[in-house]
């Protein structure tokens, strides 16, 4: 494993760290494994202790157990293949009980590279987008049967792009001449759908659509909202056996919708008394992570720590 063919640079990783504060001897979930950036540093802090890594992605999750298994011998480390929405069934088929919980969302920097993943629009591929590859429906499926204007909600809500309507109306036309299957074909259409306003974007004008059509695909916000509710519950007492009473949960959001959902669920579980949050406002990267590092740019980091009473 060389640091080449990582592929991916953890975002607000020193943060992550005091947040959680690790000690030798805990167990920790690491909900979105990726390529182990954050998991490792964090094993290396618990060692000996336990970690169970989670993803949708398979490559990604044999990649990231590899690399904590090196950088924490003496811990047991178990990976699952699968959705963080089930992370309370997941924890306790594994006899886990988690002093720490980490989620860092979205995809890793090598999945968006891998042209034949389909997530992005600077090489050509598969209009695919799915996270974990034995999913049934690819965002070319999205884009063949959903109606008009459902494209357009989607393009709208989940990538918040003004020219939503406009590049639904595109993408109508053309799929009723032939199939769009490729990201190139979406993102020429994305272009001309925006016309003469593309000078003015800041971003290439496919950059939203993007993001939009990916987390429709792979129901990211659903899952997210799943993963909140496993943890609330944990806090409340209700299903609590997966999550030590003083754990704490580190959730990294990089859209506004889901960082809207974290501090929504991280307020009411302090306002209750059943948590503390370990800062009240995200922490977010400073300039010079940004420099090395643009995805850091819309991180927000928020943290808490439960008070349940054992
Ligand atoms: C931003 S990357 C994590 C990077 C990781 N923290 C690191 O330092 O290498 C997000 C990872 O979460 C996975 N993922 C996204 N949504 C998921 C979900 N609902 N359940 C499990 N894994 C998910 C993606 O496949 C991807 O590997």
């Amino acid at each position: 494993m060389s640091a080449d063919d990582v592929g991916h640079i953890p975002v607000l990783l020193d943060e992550v760290v005091q947040s959680l504060a690790p000690v030798r001897g805990e167990c920790c979930i690491d909900a979105t494994a990726g390529r182990g950036g954050h998991a490792s540093a964090i094993a290396a802090r618990i060692n000996p202790g336990r970690m169970l890594l989670i993803d949708r992605d398979r490559d990604n999750l044999a990649y990231a157990s590899a690399r904590v298994r090196d950088a924490a011998p003496q811990t047991r480390v178990d990976a699952v293949h699968g959705d963080f929405r089930n992370v309370a069934e997941i924890a306790r088929n594994q006899g886990m009980c988690a002093d720490l919980l980490l989620a860092d969302l979205g995809l890793s920097s090598n999945q968006l590279d891998r042209a034949d993943r389909g997530f992005g629009f600077q090489q050509d591929g598969p209009l695919d987008m799915r996270l974990d590859q034995s999913a049934p429906n690819t965002a070319a499926d999205l884009i063949a049967t959903l109606s008009e204007s459902d494209i357009a909600d989607v393009i709208f809500q989940l990538g918040e792009d003004p020219f939503a309507r406009l590049i639904a109306r595109k993408v109508a036309q053309s799929r009723s001449q032939a199939p769009i299957l490729t990201t190139a074909h979406l993102a020429r259409l994305v272009r001309e759908a925006y016309g003469s306003r593309a000078r003015a974007s800041r971003l290439h004008p496919a950059t939203r659509t993007f993001m939009a059509l990916r987390i429709a695909v792979n129901d990211e916000l659903r899952g997210l909202e799943a993963l909140l509710k496993s943890v609330a519950s944990a806090a409340r007492s209700m299903d609590g056996g997966w999550l030590s009473p003083a754990a704490r949960v580190a959730v990294i959001s990089f859209h506004s919708l889901e960082d809207r959902q974290v501090k929504r669920t991280f307020v009411s579980l302090a306002d209750e008394g059943l948590a503390r949050r370990v800062n009240r406002k995200p922490l977010i990267a400073g300039d010079r992570e940004i420099s090395r590092n643009s995805r850091a740019r819309s991180a927000k980091l928020r943290t808490i720590t439960l008070a349940r009473t054992p």
